[in-house]
């Protein structure tokens, strides 16, 4: 009975003494183990005269029950107090917030400025929310008339101005081009209009808003060479010395001679062919950008300034299919920008 007085103290002791729980499960171990304090107690007891067995075995029993309380006991307490060190400890590092990064079309449109910039076209923007006049009357465009067709557009559903005529949803930003002219009076103009627009399309090549970038150029002596020369500029800067561009004769209302710009297509590379089908977005191996042409002397006349004396070229292309021809990205749906699918999104 002494021995298992003597194993309750040293027991109190080895306890108060401890601080990780480790260590606890080390005094486990010691105690209650196969090998350990209480067992041998209890091997003892065969050696015993009879009449001390009962009470002894008796004894050893409650001293374990001790234990094992006392132990559960403390596992609670320094697993509570390593939480504690835990919630206030400074020294740990900090945990990273998740960073957002510009949306692709925001790079293009940031790259697209800087890169005319560098040839002095100033980045302006003009209402989204247009007058009839500056979208088409002003571009030679009068109403009625069938190349208003090729511009499918939102009207706003308010009353009409009787000079201006009804309110809509830009749907290119060539409405800039009088905006600007008048706003300047005199040239020299060198004019980038980005901005977005509004179609009522929705396909794998098509999403109702858009992004369009317009550039125009009035001076003395400007002539289709300055327009050739400034395509091919923003080609090789912005798609790589190795993307093509080509000029396709077309009709627009406010450029004369007009064309169609397209560049070799980024995905197929020119061919139209992607693992023996059709590419499923140029068809052809050329993917159109846009057009472009020599400022109309009735558009310039609108926007006050003197034919005689002046000539111009404009061309306005989609930032979007821009983008989607620039060299290594292989997107085959142009609709994935805005679907807010933040695995696509987070690669930009
Ligand atoms: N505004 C025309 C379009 O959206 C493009 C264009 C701009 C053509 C400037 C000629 C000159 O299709």
């Amino acid at each position: 009975m002494d021995e298992i007085r003597q194993t309750s103290r040293q027991f109190q002791k080895d306890l108060s003494n401890l601080q990780t729980l480790d260590q606890l499960e080390q005094l486990k171990i010691k105690y209650l183990g196969r090998n350990g304090v209480i067992n041998a107690h209890l091997m003892r007891l065969k050696d015993l005269p009879d009449q001390d067995k009962k009470k002894t075995g008796e004894a050893i029993n409650r001293l374990k029950a001790e234990l094992e309380t006392e132990i559960v006991k403390k596992t609670h307490q320094l697993a509570k107090s390593d939480e504690e060190k835990e919630s206030v400890d400074v020294t740990l590092p900090g945990k990273a917030y998740p960073k957002g990064s510009l949306h692709p079309i925001t790079l293009a449109i940031e790259e697209i400025s800087r890169i005319f910039a560098k040839i002095g076209f100033v980045r302006v923007s003009y209402p989204e929310i247009e007058w009839e006049y500056y979208s088409f009357e002003s571009l030679n465009m009068p109403a009625g008339h069938a190349a208003r067709d090729d511009f499918e557009t939102f009207f706003i559903d308010t009353p009409a101005d009787p000079k201006l005529g009804r309110m809509l949803l830009t749907p290119h930003t060539s409405s800039g081009q009088n905006r600007e002219m008048k706003r300047l009076k005199q040239p020299p103009i060198r004019m980038i209009n980005l901005a977005k627009c509004y179609r009522p399309n929705l396909d794998a090549t098509h999403t109702p808003m858009f992004h369009q970038f317009e550039g125009l150029c009035v001076d003395e002596g400007i002539n289709i060479t300055h327009l050739k020369g400034t395509l091919d500029y923003f080609a090789k800067e912005f798609f790589g010395p190795k993307r093509e561009i080509r000029l396709r004769p077309f009709h627009f209302q406010f450029t004369e001679p007009s064309f169609e710009v397209d560049i070799s297509c980024g995905v197929c590379l020119g061919t139209g062919k992607v693992r023996g089908k059709k590419c499923k977005v140029c068809k052809s191996g050329w993917l159109e950008l846009g057009g472009a042409g020599m400022v109309h002397p009735y558009v310039l006349k609108q926007g006050g300034i003197d034919p005689e004396k002046y000539t111009g070229f404009a061309f306005g292309w989609g930032v979007e299919r821009t983008f989607m021809m620039k060299e290594g990205l292989k997107l085959d749906d142009i609709r994935i920008l805005y679907n807010g699918d933040i695995r696509f999104l987070e690669q930009f």
